[in-house]
């Protein structure tokens, strides 16, 4: 009987996390990094860079595996669920800090669902209009809002996504009326937006700068409270009238609780060192944000910006 037992429970913490041998030589086979968004939106394009870069510290491949909806709580919860061994990372940003407060019901408590590997960028971003959108700028578009354009359509990656957090946020600071359309990521919002179908996004400037500077849609602020290089001349939302107006999207890398610490710590090594990449550096550059510094790049930082972040967005959407 005792045997028994033994075996069942050597058995049970062989499931639970990876044993000891299997840390040594991780990876051993290629890691999958899911994206909760679309495939060619923001973050997807985040983490192709990214996991491209650090393929090479690996030794292994880097696969990305996109599964957009409910604002990327799906995904996510995907993620949550997968064996806590190294090989399932979740990539994503700041709506994982949300998704207590807008989904009740989740099967899942992102705060105690993940492990953090580190963080990667803070991207800016852009609330930007159809290119024939009547208003020429931000207070016009405010004015618009509240008169003739009053319920104009305003394209999401769905709840809790940071393309709709900055919409709440807008409407909140602004009272304008706004006609939220989901999609399962902003990648095929955009392609509404530059077809006419749809009026309105705020969206990261990863999805929007070449649309911008391709004259494709209408830029009329960004969400940051500096003007940014590759968009010098789009004014704040702040310059616009909307005092303090601010919202960034932080991406991070989490993997399923459980995972680990030497592997996390593995992972959050190959992560500081794509982000000095000069590939990933001028990408990010010319889609108007940076690596975070390596110090950031850390399970240590992660944690401490993602228990500040639940805290906040939990009274910030509790208030609203
Ligand atoms: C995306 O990649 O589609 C975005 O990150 C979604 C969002 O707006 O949060």
């Amino acid at each position: 009987m005792k045997t028994i037992l033994m075996a069942a429970l050597a058995a049970g913490s062989m499931a639970m996390s990876a044993p000891a041998f299997a840390q040594e030589d991780y990876p051993s086979r290629p890691i999958t990094i899911l994206v909760p968004a679309a495939a060619g939106g923001p973050s997807d394009t985040v983490a192709r860079l990214v996991a491209e870069a650090m393929r090479a510290d690996l030794g292994q491949q880097v696969l990305i595996e996109n599964a957009g909806g409910a604002g990327g709580s799906l995904g996510s919860g995907r993620v949550a669920a997968a064996e806590p061994d190294g090989y399932t990372l979740l990539l994503y940003h700041i709506g994982v800090s949300t998704f207590e407060a807008l989904y009740p019901d989740l099967a899942y408590k992102p705060a105690e669902a993940f492990d953090s590997v580190g963080l990667v960028t803070e991207v800016p971003m852009t609330v930007v209009g159809r290119k024939d959108l009547p208003p020429e700028d931000m207070k016009g578009l405010l004015e618009y809002l509240k008169g003739e354009g009053a319920g104009a359509t305003f394209g999401t990656a769905g709840v809790g996504a940071v393309s709709d957090l900055c919409g709440r946020l807008l409407v909140e600071a602004t009272g304008v009326q706004l006609t939220v359309v989901p999609y399962k990521g902003t990648g095929p919002a955009m392609t509404d937006l530059v077809g006419g179908q749809i009026d309105l996004m705020c969206d990261q400037t990863t999805n929007t700068v070449n649309q911008i500077k391709g004259d494709e849609i209408k830029p009329y602020a960004v969400t940051t409270k500096e003007r940014i290089p590759v968009l010098l001349d789009v004014p704040t939302i702040s310059e616009s009238g909307v005092k303090d107006f601010e919202i960034t999207a932080w991406h991070a890398i989490w993997a399923p609780k459980g995972t680990p610490e030497p592997i996390r710590q593995k992972l959050s090594a190959a992560l500081q060192k794509a982000l000095t990449s000069q590939t990933v550096i001028e990408r990010f550059a010319s889609l108007g944000t940076v690596p975070v510094p390596a110090e950031l790049a850390t399970p240590a930082a992660l944690d401490k910006r993602f228990q500040s972040e639940i805290e906040r967005w939990g009274k910030l959407l509790a208030a609203n």
